[in-house]
């Protein structure tokens, strides 16, 4: 495996995960844009020929900063930021348009990944019967900036393409406490900001008999941590504008 000169844009949580774990896998740390030192374009410039990879675990104000620097100087570039995906089609014609390589995804780890694989097999039948509502519900820690989390988002995208499909939902709304009156055709994210809890996804497809409920909870920042550094070593010989499904396709494949 290549070792990678990385470049951090945040060093948060995230961002200190991965300081903690790029050694293992023989990685360098070459530049840091963090609370004292934080990312501007010409910082960013001045470092680019010291940094193989950058990871931006930051803020979503900062993405399409960042992207812009990355397209015009044909830059290697992790996306972990959520909260920016109202911009995601200017993201990708930006890359497109260059010889940039950008992979972006709401949840790095491989855990969350299957999940999203259970939860669309789950929704191709659930979405079929009509007995059964459908809601997520997602939880993080009291530090956590955007609601609801992009990995229910994403949650949502899969359930939303076969609720779709069988006309039982046609959107997706977060829920706010308040709301008087619920559409039925309305698929609802609610989210709690609790303590320190990493990440937890909940599912609930609910009938009058019954309740069918699946969940997932990170244990630690851990595996969306190593994931951005293995997304980092396969975007490095890469270009274009990638999902997550480029890069876990290839990882199951064991090309990875
Ligand atoms: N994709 C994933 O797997 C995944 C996993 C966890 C968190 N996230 C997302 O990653 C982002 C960061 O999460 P976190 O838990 O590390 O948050 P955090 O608040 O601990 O860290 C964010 C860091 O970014 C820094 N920052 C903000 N603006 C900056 C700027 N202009 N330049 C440089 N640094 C700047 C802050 O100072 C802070 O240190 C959030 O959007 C979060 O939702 C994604």
């Amino acid at each position: 495996m290549k070792k990678l000169r990385l470049g951090l844009i945040g060093v948060g949580q995230m961002g200190n995960r991965i300081i903690q774990l790029a050694p293992e896998r023989g990685h360098t740390i070459t530049a840091e844009f963090k609370g004292n030192f934080p990312f501007t374009e010409e910082r960013m410039i001045q470092a680019k020929d010291r940094v193989d990879v950058w990871i931006d675990f930051s803020h979503s104000t900062v993405t399409e900063k960042v992207v812009a620097v990355a397209a015009q100087y044909n830059l290697k570039l992790v996306i972990g930021t959520t909260g920016w995906y109202e911009k995601m089609d200017e993201v990708a014609k930006v890359t497109e348009s260059s010889e940039a390589g950008v992979i972006w995804a709401s949840n790095f780890s491989s855990g969350v990944y299957t999940f999203n694989k259970i939860v669309d097999f789950t929704a191709s039948i659930m979405s079929k019967l009509r007995a059964y509502d459908v809601s997520i519900h997602e939880i993080h820690h009291n530090e956590k900036r955007d609601a609801p989390s992009g990995t229910s988002k994403t949650l949502a995208e899969t359930l939303l393409k076969h609720y779709k499909a069988s006309g039982l939902k046609s959107k997706i709304a977060p829920f706010s406490p308040g709301n008087t009156e619920l559409n039925k055709d309305t698929l609802y994210i609610s989210s709690s900001r609790v303590g320190q809890v990493v990440g937890t996804h909940e599912i609930m497809f609910d009938a009058p008999e019954d309740n069918i409920f699946l969940s997932h909870e990170a244990r630690s920042r851990n595996g969306f941590a190593l994931g951005a550094i293995r997304a980092a070593e396969w975007i490095s010989t890469r270009k274009g504008f990638h999902n997550i499904d480029d890069f876990f396709a290839d990882l199951m494949d064991g090309q990875e």
